[in-house]
């Protein structure tokens, strides 16, 4: 992989944002203000993050997380087809792991497609277990819901790791 820079988002990240999600259709899939809203002042607090190759300075991927004291939720995660399996989305998730512990959270949820084993393999692989199932969670097509976690000891130890 070419050398590639992580940084929080910018309103002007927007549009190469939705264009990588809008190539995935195992994305969650959010409108333009939704994206808007994530730097709207008063907006619940998220981390935004974005991967930049640094020859082409084309976005190659993208991470969002919505912030509690407590618990984090990642509410999306989209690599560019081109460079899948090539350790971006561990790279991003693994940032937001180590921004979570770092701003006290002590647990990280997620929710995942049954079928997507691509993400599944990518959460496994970082660390985090099923918690529960939520059944036809999902629409166009129906489908469960496996919500995901990372916690406690897993979520210190990253953090340690990550310094
Ligand atoms: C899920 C996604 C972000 C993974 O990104 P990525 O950069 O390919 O992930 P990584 O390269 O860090 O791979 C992490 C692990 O997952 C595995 N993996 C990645 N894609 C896979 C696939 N299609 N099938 C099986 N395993 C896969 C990798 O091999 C690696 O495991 P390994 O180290 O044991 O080999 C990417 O496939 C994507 O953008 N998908 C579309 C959007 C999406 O579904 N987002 C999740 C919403 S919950």
């Amino acid at each position: 992989m070419n050398s590639v820079l992580i940084r929080p988002a910018t309103p002007g990240d927007i549009p190469s944002m939705r264009a990588l999600e809008q190539q995935s259709e195992s994305a969650a899939h959010w409108a333009e203000r939704e994206y808007d809203a994530l730097f709207a002042a008063g907006a619940p607090p998220r981390v935004s993050l974005v991967a930049i190759e640094n020859e082409s300075q084309t976005m190659c991927g993208f991470a969002i997380a919505r912030c509690a004291t407590d618990e984090w939720e990642i509410e999306n995660v989209v690599v560019a087809l081109e460079e899948r399996k090539r350790g971006m989305g561990s790279r991003l998730i693994g940032e937001l792991l180590v921004r979570a512990r770092s701003a006290g959270a002590t647990s990280v949820l997620l929710e995942v497609r049954e079928s997507n084993r691509a993400a599944r393999r990518l959460y496994e692989k970082l660390g985090f277990s099923q918690q529960a199932r939520r059944s036809s969670y999902y629409r166009d097509p129906e489908e469960d819901a496996l919500q995901l976690h990372f916690s406690g000891e897993n979520l210190r130890q990253f953090y340690l790791e990550g310094e």
